[in-house]
């Protein structure tokens, strides 16, 4: 079972957990992946001047350093959709990015086996309760492409537990009496929870299926609200919402490729320039295009996101965050207001409530009856979301785990359930 190891790949952030050979049952920990942290962020470079591929913080340094290549984060938000058969150009090499999700999870897989010092042949990787909301096939194709990859990076054995599952093995083992929990774990590609009971007496049970009263997620997260930030926020500096000559509205699927993490490759594509070349001579306010193709030419959108990444998460501390957009030409400096932040979200913290109510109706239990809510994952530092979800169940303790390494932690525990 030391050879087992539970892998967290995330949409933005991913971990490797494991428990050693000598540790007590209930003493998982993660690895070391870089710089002595236990997450590397789930990104990939392609470095084309030097035909290099480096991977988390290192990959986000060499893309902002302005080598020429391709940065690929989000990768998991492929996964379930005909995106992952594509690829990104760069230099005349095409990128597949199935191969290169292959690339990081097999870079996890090292880094892991590099910290615990020894070879992994088995593992449980986590997965959100719905990978794709509202198709069983393709959130089911999106597992069986995991799952070959994993394989085909050398796990031999593979085994698959919900996020929400795994962090509330992680809260059972921190805790001492029995209480009914509601997991919430927002990330940055999905918000996803369970309903549990746990207890340290049931910790080492082999079969937890009578404790799990009920799953439930949405293909909601912090991309999603990067996403909504930067269209209301910043992509209107752009030319979002502007108008051509005739009156019409500039098409909006430029905007909503830059402001989404995982598509912002597709606006680096000939098509695409060309298409917005014949936009911009007849748009209404061309300096706004002109910065809109100056971008795109400087690849600079991961940049922009990046940035719209940042003053969200300041907003989680912060009414206002000056956003200092220096790369624009002309600069330019915006103040994002947590108001607006949440008008632009509302929408999406709308649908994450409804579905803890229907995980709630799918339990029949009474908000009363919760003891817990666990937060975990980043996103469960967006203020509004985490009121809105404490507002559903008022009676019940609000607890905060490690909001970047709890599902790692209690994947590791999975494996030894699991792989002993
Ligand atoms: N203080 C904060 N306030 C708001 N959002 C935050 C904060 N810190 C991090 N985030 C957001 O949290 C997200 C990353 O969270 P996390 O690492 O838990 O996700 P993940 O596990 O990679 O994703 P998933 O589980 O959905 O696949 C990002 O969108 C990030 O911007
Ligand atoms: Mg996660």
């Amino acid at each position: 079972m030391a050879n087992a190891c539970g892998v967290d790949f995330g949409t933005s952030n991913s971990t490797v957990g494991w428990v050693a050979p000598q540790a007590p049952a209930n003493g998982s920990r993660l690895l070391a992946l870089e710089d002595g942290k236990p997450t590397l962020p789930s990104v990939v470079f392609f470095n084309a001047d030097d035909d290099e591929v480096s991977y988390g913080r290192a990959a986000l340094a060499g893309y902002l350093a302005g080598y020429d290549g391709r940065l690929m984060r989000s990768l998991k938000s492929l996964l379930g959709t005909s995106l992952i058969d594509g690829q990104t150009e760069v230099g005349g090499r095409a990128l597949p990015f199935r191969l290169l999700l292959a690339q990081f999870i097999g870079e996890l897989k090292r880094r892991g086996e590099l910290a615990a010092g020894r070879e992994f042949t088995s593992a449980v990787f986590g997965r959100p309760v719905f990978f794709i909301d509202d198709s069983k096939e393709a959130d089911q194709l999106a597992q069986d492409t995991l799952e070959g990859i994993a394989h085909a990076v050398g796990f031999k054995h593979v085994d698959f537990q919900f996020e929400p599952i795994a962090a509330a093995f992680d809260y059972e083992s921190q805790i001492s009496s029995e209480q009914l929990v509601l997991i919430a774990d927002i990330g940055g590609g999905t918000s996803d929870f369970s309903l549990v009971r746990l207890a340290p007496e049931r910790i080492a049970r082999a079969d937890r299926r009578d404790d799990i009263l009920a799953t439930g997620g949405v293909h909601i997260g912090g991309t999603d609200f990067d996403k909504y930030l930067s269209l209301s926020s910043v992509m209107p500096l752009l030319g979002y919402q502007s108008l051509l000559n005739n009156n019409s509205a500039i098409p909006s699927s430029y905007y909503f490729n830059l402001a989404t993490w995982h598509t912002i490759n597709l606006a680096y594509t000939k098509k695409t320039w060309t298409q917005l070349a014949d936009v911009a001579r007849d748009a209404r306010e061309p300096a706004k295009l002109a910065r809109l193709q100056r971008l795109i030419d400087e690849r600079a959108g991961h940049w922009l996101a990046m940035k719209v990444e940042e003053g969200k998460i300041a907003l989680s501390a912060e009414q206002q965050v000056p956003l200092s957009l220096e790369r624009l030409s002309p600069p330019e400096h915006v103040v994002l207001q947590r108001a607006e932040f949440e008008d632009a979200i509302a929408h999406l913290v709308g649908a994450v409530e409804q579905t803890v109510l229907k995980l709630l109706t799918d339990a029949g239990v009474g908000p009363d009856a919760v003891d817990t809510v666990f937060f975990t994952g980043g996103s469960s530092g967006v203020r509004m979301l985490r009121e809105r979800i404490g507002a559903l169940l008022p009676q019940a303790r609000k607890v905060e785990g490690d909001l970047f390494g709890s599902i790692g932690s209690g994947l590791a525990l999975d494996a030894v359930r699991k792989f002993s």
